[in-house]
């Protein structure tokens, strides 16, 4: 089961780089790994709160800084999520370091439909956040339902 993980995840792109194990030490590359992914993350929480803001009215709708918000978001959608995820990076192998659960490699490519449900509302988001409150409201909302998507399955409750 491991090595099946090991092989769909390394066809995907999803290993990480050798080279950068050589260099660093295991410990410590997967350790980068996961501070990129979180910090990605944090750029999605950033933009999207932004937007949240303006959906649920505690900030005035701004059509400009919605639709640079959501292009932000999109961009960041897209950074691949290949290299961030090393096998072994998971929280059962880090306790204490990282929440994503060992699922999603066991379960892979799982975790890749939900990126792509997140690149599709955030595609979507981009359209239509700067043509007005009501069609920012669902597009947002859609966005955040595909985190949770992602986060649901994937991601260990806080501690
Ligand atoms: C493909 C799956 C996936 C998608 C999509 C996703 N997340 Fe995550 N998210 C995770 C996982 C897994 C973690 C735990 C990462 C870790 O600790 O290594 C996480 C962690 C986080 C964290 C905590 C980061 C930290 O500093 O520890 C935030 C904030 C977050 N996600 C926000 C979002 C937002 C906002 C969206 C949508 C715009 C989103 N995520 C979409 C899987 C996903």
């Amino acid at each position: 089961m491991k090595r099946i993980a090991t092989t769909a995840l390394v066809a995907a792109g999803l290993a990480f780089s050798a080279h950068a194990v050589l260099a660093d030490g295991h410990g410590k590359a997967l350790e980068k790994a996961v501070k990129a992914r979180q910090a990605l993350m944090q750029v999605y929480a950033f933009n999207l709160s932004g937007l949240g803001a303006m959906a649920k009215g505690e900030a005035k709708y701004d059509a400009k800084l919605a639709t640079a918000l959501a292009g932000s978001l999109n961009n960041a959608a897209q950074a691949s999520i290949g290299a961030m995820w090393p096998q072994g990076s998971d929280s059962t192998a880090m306790p204490g370091k990282t929440r994503a659960l060992l699922k999603a490699w066991s379960t892979y490519p799982e975790v890749q439909t939900k990126q792509d449900a997140l690149l599709s509302a955030t595609a979507n988001l981009v359209k239509v956040a700067g043509n007005g409150l009501d069609g920012l409201q669902a597009a947002v909302g859609a966005v955040g339902k595909s985190c949770g998507g992602c986060h649901k399955p994937f991601r260990a409750p806080k501690n």
